[in-house]
């Protein structure tokens, strides 16, 4: 058993010994002790652009989740090497979405709708997922690119289905102008459409998946705080129901939040709906501000919470020794489809 300061001696000798060989980028939910060693931080979309435009280092050490390092591997060469200090740290909601479920919901909604669907994938989703999206002509979004990529999808056909998340994907197409009624779940376990309206009306189909976090933001969350705090904002991340997100001031990607706070003046109040580690850093970094979470309970994402400092070390050990653990290498027949549907939103964000 290492102590946190010989396992933070590891990281540091490795990162000197490496230098520009070795990149360490790491998403905003990442804990403390992992954030303070990474090269760049940022939300989805920062880390996707800055893994495709990374063209000096041979390892790329992931402090994130798995479909995020894959998202890397993807948009990096073949000679580059992407690595994940914690194999266990998936995304509930990207699991919620399989190719053998979408290829049968495809194969549905095409019977029903006859070709005037376009599949758009939020990144939180497997490299299959991107894969089957990109070979349908569709493209990945991210929170913060969610809205215009919907706009470009509409363009091009009468209708989308928006995959994983039922509740980005319900927040942006609502704040595009497109009623609630138009919009309906697939259910993947029954295997049906639950729609309100007569179905040729529906424009948006919205995978029945969520965000295990943030499904932990309810209604009575915001109410209580209305209640104690009425002076407080709340600000919520678009992953969060649409209930939250109709009661709330504003709704964003960890970036946008991030800067939100950052703009405010000072001595303002927040409540945050988004992930504990996020939230405990902004406290941290904005004692000038009233900051809590938006609930009291807190929320961590257990896995990216996986990835730690021990992790970190060994993963970075691997690496130095010549002898790398846990390799992400997407298949590279479902790897050049998937780089299409990166592609198409890389270009428009
Ligand atoms: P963003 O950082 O892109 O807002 O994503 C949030 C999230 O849940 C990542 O898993
Ligand atoms: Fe997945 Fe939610 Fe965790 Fe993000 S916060 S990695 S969407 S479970």
């Amino acid at each position: 058993q290492m102590s946190d300061d010989e396992l933070r001696a590891i990281v540091q000798r490795v990162k000197n010994e490496m230098g520009s060989r070795l990149f360490l980028p790491g998403h905003h939910y990442q804990k403390d002790e992992v954030i303070e060693f990474a090269d760049a931080r940022g939300d989805s979309l920062k880390l996707a652009q800055l893994s495709a435009t990374q063209h000096e280092a041979e390892a790329i050490v992931f402090c994130g989740v798995h479909f995020m390092a894959e998202t890397a591997d993807i948009l990096t060469r073949d000679d580059q090497h992407v690595y994940l200090p914690d194999m266990r740290a998936g995304c509930t909601m990207a699991d919620m979405a399989n190719i053998t479920q979408t290829e049968k919901a495809w194969d549905k909604l095409m019977a029903t709708f006859d070709d005037t669907i376009l599949p758009l994938t939020y990144v939180n989703s497997t490299a299959a997922i991107k894969s089957f999206v990109g070979k349908h002509g569709g493209a990945t979004v991210t929170s913060s690119n969610a809205a215009g990529m919907i706009e470009w999808a509409f363009e091009q056909k009468e209708r989308i289905l928006f995959l994983p998340d039922q509740h980005l994907g319900r927040n942006t197409a609502y704040d595009l102008g497109i009623p609630l009624e138009q919009m309906a779940v697939w259910d993947p376990i029954r295997e049906e459409l639950l729609h309100e309206v007569p179905v040729e009306e529906v424009r948006v189909i919205l995978w029945k998946g969520h965000c295990s976090v943030h499904e932990n933001f309810t209604t009575l969350n915001v109410e209580q705080v209305r209640n104690d705090h009425p002076d407080m904002n709340i600000i919520v991340h678009p992953e969060c129901s649409r209930e939250v997100v109709a009661l709330s001031d504003y709704a964003g990607s960890t970036n946008f939040i991030i800067n939100q706070i950052k703009d405010a003046p000072a001595g303002s109040a927040w409540a945050i709906g988004t992930e504990m580690n996020l939230v405990n850093r902004i406290i941290k970094e904005h004692p000038e501000q009233h900051i809590i979470s938006l609930n009291p309970r807190m929320c961590p994402c257990l896995t990216m919470n996986r990835i730690d400092l021990p992790h970190l070390a060994w993963s970075l050990e691997s690496i130095a020794n010549g002898e790398p653990q846990n390799v992400i290498k997407v298949d590279r027949g479902v790897a050049v489809d998937a780089k299409k549907a990166l592609d198409r939103m890389l270009e428009r964000a």
